[in-house]
């Protein structure tokens, strides 16, 4: 068995060493930058924490499980363009230190490099993660595209915005535990709860996101605060402020919606004091530990030692109490 520190330092050791000696520099030097940023790597953690609970040599899949962090890294170059976002990880987003057009296309070999990483895998098990990584990323695609529709409607219900995070961020987390256990060789049920686990966490990480988007500290989350209350997100909590805010709150809320030209810090200011006077703070927080409490349903059900689940059990737990 490895720690999840061990597995932590074969992903960031294997990143670290790829090779981008392909032309022209301009290309990747932007994909070698946003991979070099460091980042938590949740992802292709918890596939090698999903397969060691099946197989003792996570060392032999790491090139795939970079290929899910490539991956992961391609959709932050775009979200950061979409979102209009000027920091990640600390530092300039890729579109803001070079340009929109790099981002693009940037982004775009990083997809296909994903793939090609991804592809390194056992020849048996091949169709079947690749079926499961396309049919995952579509889905993202159409969480994304949810997401940026929902900045211009007002009548999001709460149902559709669980959704939305479902598709943009859990199906990948459970993607990438359902691929750990595919080669791992797991049979079809403890791969099928280890997914329904990732996509219960994925549930929890999403809006812990959103709640550090309000309620983070910029130095320690690496993005700027209230990018979410500035650009209309339908979050879970702007929905429920809504829903619960008295008449003179709601139409407060409305008109900083509504409002054209305003004062980003103005905004994210007024938003954030009302979603303290209607308690949005601790109902969110009251969410992220029932979602959480529900991905623990489905590892109990996968059927494998116990002590053999406690790593991958207690990464899920620090992943909830993170501050980044
Ligand atoms: C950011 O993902 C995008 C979301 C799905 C919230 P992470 O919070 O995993 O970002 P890094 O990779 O650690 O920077
Ligand atoms: C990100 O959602 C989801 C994907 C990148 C697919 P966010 O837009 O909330 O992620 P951050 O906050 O920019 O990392
Ligand atoms: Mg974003
Ligand atoms: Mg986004
Ligand atoms: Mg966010």
């Amino acid at each position: 068995m490895h720690t999840s520190d061990q597995i932590l330092k074969l992903v960031n050791d294997t990143l670290d060493n790829l090779a981008y000696d392909r032309k022209p520099s301009s290309l990747y030097e932007p994909i070698r930058y946003v991979l070099s940023l460091g980042g938590k790597r949740i992802r292709p953690v918890l596939m090698l924490l999903a397969y060691n609970l099946f197989k003792d040599d996570p060392e032999s899949i790491v090139m795939p499980a970079c290929g899910l962090e490539t991956y992961h890294n391609y959709t932050l170059l775009h979200d950061d363009l979409m979102d209009n976002a000027d920091l990640r990880r600390g530092h300039e987003t890729v579109h803001r230190r070079w340009d929109a057009n790099t981002a693009i296309l940037s982004g775009d070999s990083m997809l296909v490099l994903a793939y090609q990483r991804i592809a390194q895998c056992e020849k048996e098990k091949l169709a079947e993660v690749l079926a499961l990584f396309t049919e995952t990323a579509l889905e993202i695609g159409e969480g994304q595209q949810y997401d940026m529709d929902f900045e211009h409607r007002n009548d999001v219900a709460e149902e559709e915005y669980i959704e939305m995070i479902r598709l943009k961020t859990s199906v990948l987390l459970a993607c990438a535990l359902k691929i750990g256990a595919i080669l791992g060789g797991a049979s079809v049920e403890d791969a099928d709860n280890l997914y329904r686990f990732g996509e219960q966490i994925g549930l929890a990480f999403q809006l812990q996101d959103d709640y550090l988007d309000v309620y983070g500290d910029t130095k320690v989350f690496g993005k700027a605060i209230g990018g979410d209350i500035t650009s209309n997100k339908k979050t879970y909590m702007l929905i429920n402020a809504f829903n619960r805010a008295n008449d003179e709150q709601r139409a407060e809320l409305v008109r900083w919606i509504e409002a054209t030209e305003f004062d980003r810090a103005e905004k994210v200011a007024a938003v954030t004091r009302l979603y303290n006077e209607i308690g949005i703070d601790r109902l969110a927080q009251q969410k992220i530990e029932y979602f959480f409490a529900e991905s623990r349903k489905y590892l109990a059900k996968v059927s494998v030692a116990e002590e053999r689940k406690a790593e991958l059990a207690a990464y899920a737990e620090r992943m909830m109490k993170r501050k980044y």
